[in-house]
């Protein structure tokens, strides 16, 4: 696992930037995995940044994306099918046919989960995952608790989790309760992983990521397994690193 420690928020996105566009350029059909959360937004805006200004072209490019909520349409201004538009592409050239979102209005989840899979392996796997993590360690929808071998599938969002999110709906009923996400050993599979953090409040999660025992009680610890794993973090979120790097 490489650590690599940068000064904020935006030394951290363009960093990866870099990382995300030297694989596009290398294997211009390349296969990416995308997060959503607020952790991603600087990396996003600086590869819309980078197809400008030097056409980073991402019209080869297949995508899957970690998570969505169940029963959010995709034109739901809290689903993950938006926020991966508005933030990210509908700002590139990107193909609709290669891009990949869980359904979240599904009839039949289990299927569709099976499906996804099925999709990533047909497109040869993913090349790079893209990953943040929650301040308790978890990866995707994948709680303190999950298999580490898990797969997509469906998963009960914690109390807290729901907590966080009802600030987003109108009603407490509104809260989406369930989510598809990729399992912990669907983003194992990825050729190579890219995990960003930033802010004190993910301390504890690196330090635990990093340096901490292997744990399904923090999920993201698994990524130590990992043949290609970089965390780039900010200063914050390296605060209670111990060793040097
Ligand atoms: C998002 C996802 C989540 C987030 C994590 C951190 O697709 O899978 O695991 O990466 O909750 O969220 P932020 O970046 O908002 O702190």
């Amino acid at each position: 696992m490489l650590v690599q420690i940068t000064e904020n928020f935006e030394a951290m996105s363009k960093l990866a930037a870099e990382i995300v566009a030297e694989r596009v350029r290398r294997k211009p059909d390349c296969v990416v995995g995308f997060a959503t959360g607020s952790t991603p937004l600087g990396l996003y805006k600086e590869l819309i940044r980078l197809h400008r200004a030097e056409g980073l072209d991402f019209s080869k490019v297949t995508t899957f994306n970690l998570d969505e909520y169940v029963g959010l349409p995709p034109e739901h201004d809290q689903s993950y099918h938006y926020f991966m538009w508005e933030n990210l592409f509908k700002h590139l050239n990107v193909d609709r046919r290669f891009v990949h979102i869980p359904m979240g209005m599904a009839k039949d989840i289990d299927a569709f989960c099976a499906w996804y899979e099925e999709k990533m392996v047909e497109a040869g796997g993913i090349d790079l995952q893209i990953l943040g993590i929650g301040a308790n360690g978890h990866i995707a929808f994948n709680e303190p608790g999950s298999s580490l071998g898990s797969r997509t599938r469906i998963k009960t969002l914690t109390g807290t989790t729901l907590e966080a999110n009802a600030r987003f709906f109108k009603t407490p009923a509104e809260v989406p309760k369930y989510a598809i996400t990729m399992g912990v050993g669907t983003i194992m599979d990825a050729k190579e992983l890219l995990l960003l953090a930033s802010g004190v409040g993910k301390s504890d999660a690196i330090a635990a990521t990093c340096e901490g025992p292997i744990t399904a009680m923090w999920p993201a610890t698994i990524v130590q397994m990992h043949r290609s794993a970089t965390v780039v973090v900010d200063q914050a979120a390296a605060s209670k690193l111990k060793m040097k790097y």
